[in-house]
């Protein structure tokens, strides 16, 4: 493992906390999660990235799909038990030590909340990404989950006026990750966002959860240059016609 990692990551102080976490109370999100990332990643070959690891617990399920799995996280603490699951190095996810189109495959698995910039994660993942190389998200729904939402009743969410509460807060309903580092929202428009205005084109999205969804994922690809210009015109002219059948 090398490279600039602020030694106070907040996972340090948790990370055995974090990996009893992912496979105790929180394993039926966590299954929730690692379907939607099977879903929107698919089958593929070649190097993909996992740029927010954690302690890896999808890696079974990615190299399952034939793709052959690195992954990188900010805290040591993470990466300790990681490490047991497949190759790792420590990194900023804003910073990812890649040359340019490195990789096949990006992924980012339930650490939106946690990133300070994450268009800046998403500019770092396309940039390490190859010509139609897939970018993959996978978070908890930004609509349903989050400092706003008492979901402590299963039978109704509260939502409070918060939806635009950007900041990192210790609070809310539930003593899970968010009472114990603190997490930030963004919107489902910062979210979509960050994406495209990284170079990225969505092409798909998954909700899961009942009875509602707690988990969302976005699935994008790289675009080139060329690629670029026509997808958009191709996005211009449909609108277009949508336009014309409208009126
Ligand atoms: C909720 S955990 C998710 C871990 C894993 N992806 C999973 O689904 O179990 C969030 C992770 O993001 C990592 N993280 C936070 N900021 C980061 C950054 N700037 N670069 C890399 N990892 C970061 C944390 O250390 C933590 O392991």
């Amino acid at each position: 493992m090398s490279g600039q990692v602020d030694a106070r990551a907040a996972y340090d102080a948790i990370a055995d906390w974090y990996a009893d976490y992912i496979t105790g109370p929180a394993v039926g999100f966590a299954a929730r999660a690692g379907e939607a990332l099977v879903r929107v990643l698919g089958p593929g070959r070649g190097l993909c990235w996992d740029l927010a690891c954690g302690t890896g617990v999808y890696a079974d399920l990615v190299r399952d799909l034939g793709w052959t799995l690195v992954g990188s996280d900010i805290s040591l603490g993470q990466l300790r038990h990681a490490a047991g699951r497949m190759p790792v190095v420590a990194a900023d996810a804003t910073r990812l030590p890649l040359a340019p189109g490195a990789v096949r495959a990006v992924t980012s698995v339930l650490c939106h909340t946690d990133v300070e910039d994450y268009a800046a994660l998403c500019r770092s993942a396309a940039a390490a990404l190859a010509p139609a190389g897939r970018f993959v998200h996978v978070g908890v729904h930004p609509c349903f989950i989050g400092a706003f939402v008492d979901g402590s009743d299963p039978e109704r969410l509260v939502t409070t006026p918060g939806y635009w509460r950007r900041a990192r807060t210790h609070a809310g309903w539930a003593d899970g990750i968010r009472a114990r580092v603190g997490a930030v929202h963004l919107t489902l428009g910062d979210l979509f966002q960050a994406v495209t205005a990284a170079g990225l084109m969505v092409d798909t999205v998954q909700e899961l959860g009942e009875p509602t969804p707690d988990v969302l994922a976005i699935g994008a690809h790289k675009l080139t240059t060329g690629a670029r210009h026509a997808e958009a015109s191709e996005s211009v002219a449909g609108a277009m016609t949508h336009v014309a059948f409208e009126g």
